[in-house]
């Protein structure tokens, strides 16, 4: 197993790790009606959204690098289909297979290359026009490791695990030109404890 996987795997067996801070409503003017259709969660942890998604009528896989996130995503939500896999290569799963992906707090992990590449295999899962909801550590997230200049795309190593931070125009970067841009707002996010900066996106896959 490898080292991101055993330090999550530890962080589930400590609960609750998050406060369900509702992350997704703030995006429901943007939500395609389900009427049965495919969502991907992309480290779901305990699954949080996949309740959501499951609850607005959506078919859920739920992926992530933690097998205990997983257990615990799928003792809450049966329904929902839990895949053990890394965000860099997803190619488990068909291409074109969902209309709906969201990434809460689980593309900031990886230095340039691996970030550019789980953002282009997003791509590749979205159905034409797909939509990609996501959050990710903005550049001054201060309390929680960011560093004094966060322009370039080393990692941080914070409690074991390497961790990136945005600029707008590193996430603008990794959207690349595959992504068309709806939104892209900063924010702060109280759910663990102390405040957290991220960067909010909305982005659908360009026709
Ligand atoms: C900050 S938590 C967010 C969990 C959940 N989305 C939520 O908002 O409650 C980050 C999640 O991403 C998962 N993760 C970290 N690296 C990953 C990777 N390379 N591939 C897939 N999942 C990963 C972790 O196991 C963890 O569950």
């Amino acid at each position: 197993m490898n080292k991101p996987a055993q330090v999550w795997n530890q962080r589930y067996q400590a609960q609750p790790l998050a406060v369900d801070d509702a992350w997704l409503w703030q995006w429901q003017s943007l939500l395609p009606l389900p009427s049965g259709g495919q969502a991907l969660d992309l480290g779901s942890g305990d699954g949080h959204e996949t309740g959501a998604l499951l609850a607005l009528g959506w078919q859920v896989t739920a992926v992530d690098i933690s097998e205990q996130a997983l257990a615990r995503c799928q003792a809450k939500h049966p329904p929902a289909h839990a895949l053990l896999a890394d965000a860099r290569d997803l190619s488990a799963l068909p291409a074109h297979s969902f209309a709906l992906v969201i990434a809460h707090l689980s593309l900031h992990y990886f230095d340039q290359a691996d970030t550019l590449k789980a953002f282009t295999g997003l791509q590749r899962l979205l159905t034409p026009s797909g939509l990609l909801l996501g959050s990710v550590n903005a550049e001054d997230d201060f309390n929680y490791g960011a560093p004094k200049d966060a322009s370039n795309w080393a990692t941080v190593l914070v409690d074991g695990l390497p961790k990136q931070f945005f600029t707008e125009a590193k996430l603008r970067e990794a959207l690349g030109p595959g992504f068309e841009i709806l939104q892209l707002n900063k924010r702060q996010s109280l759910r663990y404890g102390a405040a957290k900066s991220v960067w909010d996106f909305a982005a659908r896959v360009q026709a």
